[in-house]
């Protein structure tokens, strides 16, 4: 199958590259690439040099991926997601999810910027289950029986001991820690407030434009995942305007906190 070649034509060069045994991989969201500054004996590659793999096009994500050691494991973090809006196919969204699998990673840690509903700026939260809005899924089209089943359960998709981890982790460093229900949709505008009324009708605690592919196909692979949502802002009808630029700053200011509970949870997993 020409896909499963690709993805092991990337997870290939990569070993090549010294990514050799990434027990984690990281995916970090709009403002939160910072964390990867911090991973010794690190091996960093540029995505334009990565076969197969997307471009990043939005600001607040460097385009790189670093592997090396982080709180005492070895992590591969990319500095930059593809999202849906920019034009990306699922199938290149969530093509780094597959390499990392394929490279043997254990879990995977999904982070993004989001728009609370209830959560207020500068919240950090848990995702303890997501809402997929996108009216989209990875894993339409042939199965790759590798990876796994052809229809996977969703029930645990967020490990539930990879969170239970999370909060044991933010109580001892004195990090505040919530957790809620993300809801994916497909961006690249925020919502309006009448959607966002309606997904609060329906369980929903965070909106955002991410997250949800990588998450189906970690799920289907059997990888773990622990998400944490970064409310950079209340979510639209909740505050006068909404722009990419607070995003941003909100991310800035949280990012010693974040950074601080990742490298300690990630020495706990
Ligand atoms: N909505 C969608 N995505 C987001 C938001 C939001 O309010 N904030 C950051 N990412």
């Amino acid at each position: 199958m020409i896909f499963l070649d690709k993805i092991n034509e990337t997870a290939t060069f990569l070993k090549e590259r010294g990514v050799v045994a990434p027990e984690f991989g990281l995916i970090l969201g709009s403002g939160l690439g910072e964390l990867a500054e911090e991973i010794e004996n690190a091996v960093v590659v540029d995505y334009a040099e990565i076969p197969n793999w997307g471009r990043s096009t939005v600001v607040g994500h460097a385009g790189k991926l670093v592997y090396g050691d982080l709180a005492g494991r070895k992590v591969l973090a990319l500095q930059g997601r593809f999202h849906f809006y920019e034009g990306n196919p699922l199938e290149v969204v969530t093509f780094p999810v597959r390499v990392m699998k394929v490279l043997g990673c254990e879990g995977v840690i999904v982070t993004n910027a989001a728009g609370g509903i209830g959560f207020g700026p500068g919240t950090l939260m848990a995702i303890s289950d997501h809402i997929n809005m996108t009216g989209q899924n990875p894993l339409i089209g042939e199965n790759l029986d590798d990876f796994g089943p052809r229809f996977p359960d969703m029930s645990k998709a967020y490990t539930p001991e990879y969170r239970a981890v999370a909060h044991r982790v933010a109580e001892k460093i004195g990090v505040q820690l919530d957790e809620g229900v993300y809801l994916g949709a497909t961006g690249p505008t925020y919502e309006t407030p009448a959607e966002i009324r309606a997904f609060k009708t329906l369980g929903a605690d965070a909106v955002g434009m991410s997250t949800v592919p990588e998450v189906i196909v970690a799920a289907h692979s059997g990888l773990k995942v622990l998400g944490i949502s970064c409310i950079s802002n209340y979510a639209a009808g909740f505050q006068e305007e909404l722009n990419h630029e607070e995003v941003v700053e909100v991310t800035q200011r949280v990012k010693g906190d974040f950074k601080r509970l990742l490298t300690s949870i990630l020495a706990e997993l």
